[in-house]
């Protein structure tokens, strides 16, 4: 019962709609109305700017960290290796969810990979770096942020399948699931990237210069 409620708190959680609130409350507009259309980091960083870009990045990203560990509040007894990562899959998946279908601003949230992302530092900090580190190199080659979204979401299940090698059964599902979440998430950034229409992000502004 304990848990049940844990993973309603997740999911409240990762329903804080960060951009939606930051566009509504300090630019008069619902970003959701500009740009990709997405209340997310990426889309917020288009619109408003790289300050509240980051901004929207680290919120949303500490919503997966904090719901994911939740589960310090849980009965001592199951506290084993299996039930807790088992519970911080239910946890940080609630909060992922949380965030693509927010019940603070309609059901219609983000894409979930920064909340993702969070939910896999506080799970295994390691694979977290190593996710990054695909994300930048996709990212610094061809400045799509939804290409280096998808491949470093299919990085992670290669590296929880093939190289660290997780033994719990669940987790190793739950990689693959992301990988999976993350391209269903993301099938209008496949259109736009096979059409030659995505935008790219201005990382690199100064080699435009
Ligand atoms: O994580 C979202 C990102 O990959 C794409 O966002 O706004 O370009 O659709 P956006």
């Amino acid at each position: 019962m304990k848990e049940l409620l844990l993973i309603v708190l997740a999911y409240l959680i990762g329903s804080i709609p960060t951009s939606v609130w930051v566009s509504q409350r300090f630019f008069g507009i619902d970003i959701r109305d500009y740009g990709s259309g997405n209340a997310g980091a990426t889309n917020t960083y288009r619109v408003l700017g790289s300050k509240w870009g980051t901004f929207v990045m680290v919120i949303d990203m500490l919503k997966g960290v904090a719901a994911t560990s939740l589960y310090i509040f849980l009965p001592f007894y199951m506290h084993s290796e299996w039930d807790r990562t088992n519970l911080m899959i239910g946890l940080g998946l609630a909060a992922v969810l949380g965030h693509i279908f927010p019940i603070w601003a309609n059901f219609k949230g983000g894409k979930g990979v920064a909340t993702l992302f969070g939910m896999i530092v506080a799970m295994q900090p390691l694979v977290a770096v190593c996710c990054v580190g695909v994300f930048l190199l996709v990212l610094y080659l061809t400045r799509f942020v939804s290409l280096s979204s998808i491949l470093s979401s299919i990085a992670f299940a290669i590296f929880i399948l093939f190289i660290f090698n997780d033994d719990v059964t669940l987790y190793r599902i739950f990689s693959v699931l992301v990988a999976l979440m993350v391209i269903l998430t993301h099938q209008k950034n496949i259109n736009r990237l096979i059409n030659g229409t995505e935008s790219k992000v201005p990382i690199l502004k100064y080699r435009d210069r």
